[in-house]
């Protein structure tokens, strides 16, 4: 995508982190933003602080794990402002945890929302941008979709068993989505954040295995450790921009996120020795 202005976006998780921070640096370009959260009041919240940027737009209440809600979400968009130009698949959680203490429900959920969240933004909007575009001359399809996965899923982490598999499933379906949907016009691009000082942690982390009292210590380790960390979402928001400009295929963002990209492809037994770390639960 090379223009912005006049087109519509959707994006869910728009409520926090990358979701809005992402949503506003789009309004900024002139984007209408469509915010789809669990969390309502703050997707509203995003599209009202949107509105002061760019031409507004209109909050939805979701889970994307969901595919009838999706369906009907979706089919609301399009009744209501036409088929988007571009789709961030952006709502996640994270769980943490020795892989013994995962337990299947721990798996379902995450894979709910991480995964199957893409696959049914991605398909259902996908059908929407394709349909739109057929007929059209090739040089004047258009549609992009964003998913995010994260540093994650370029490296192994022992107590994060579930969190690097979904994102490493982000990441591949992404891949084969590009490689798809390039004949239909629509570009993919898929994200790989490091760290980053989001809402994550406060709003979605659960620690599996682990007596309550811990659960609430890593919970607060986690947030003080993003925010230490000290690199904002509106950067990361910026570089998801910049991507879909140069329909870039895949992008780590910020150091860590290179550094386990790199050390992914050139010394695998680094991050494989880095994974063992014990996480000190
Ligand atoms: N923060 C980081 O350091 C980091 C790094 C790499 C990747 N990521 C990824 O970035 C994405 C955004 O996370 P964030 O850090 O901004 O976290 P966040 O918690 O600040 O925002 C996530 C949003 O997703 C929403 N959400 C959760 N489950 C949902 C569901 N089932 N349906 C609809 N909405 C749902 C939440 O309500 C929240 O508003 C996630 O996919 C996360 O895995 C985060």
């Amino acid at each position: 995508m090379k223009d912005f202005r006049g087109g519509t976006a959707v994006i869910t998780g728009a409520a926090s982190g990358f979701g809005r921070a992402t949503s506003l640096a789009l309004a900024e370009r002139g984007m209408r933003i469509l915010a789809a959260d669990l969390d309502l009041p703050g997707a509203e919240r995003t599209v009202e602080l949107a509105a002061r940027l760019g031409p507004g737009g209109a909050a939805y209440a979701v889970d994307v794990a969901d595919v009838a809600a999706m369906e009907k979400f979706a089919d609301a968009v399009k009744a209501e402002h036409g088929v988007p130009d571009l789709v961030m698949n952006n709502a996640g959680i994270a769980i943490t945890g020795p892989f013994l203490d995962t337990s299947f429900e721990d798996w379902e959920k995450i894979i709910g929302v991480n995964l199957t969240g893409v696959v049914n933004g991605s398909r259902i909007f996908g059908r929407q941008m394709a349909e739109r575009n057929r007929g059209l001359p090739r040089r004047e399809r258009s549609g992009h979709i964003v998913n995010i996965a994260s540093a994650a899923s370029y490296t192994p982490v022992r107590s994060l068993p579930s969190y690097c598999t979904t994102k490493a499933a982000v990441r591949m379906l992404s891949e084969c989505m590009r490689a798809d949907l390039a004949s239909e016009g629509i570009g993919v691009t898929c994200v790989c954040p490091g760290f980053s000082g989001t809402n994550i942690a406060r709003n979605s982390l659960v620690a599996a295995g682990v007596p309550e009292e811990v659960a609430e210590r890593l919970h607060r380790r986690g947030e003080r450790a993003l925010r230490l960390r000290g690199y904002p979402p509106s950067k990361v928001a910026a570089r998801i921009v910049k991507a879909v400009e140069r329909n870039e295929a895949v992008v780590s963002v910020n150091f860590e996120g290179h550094l386990a990209h790199y050390a992914a492809r050139f010394a695998p037994s680094v991050n494989r020795l880095i994974a063992r770390i014990p996480a000190g639960f």
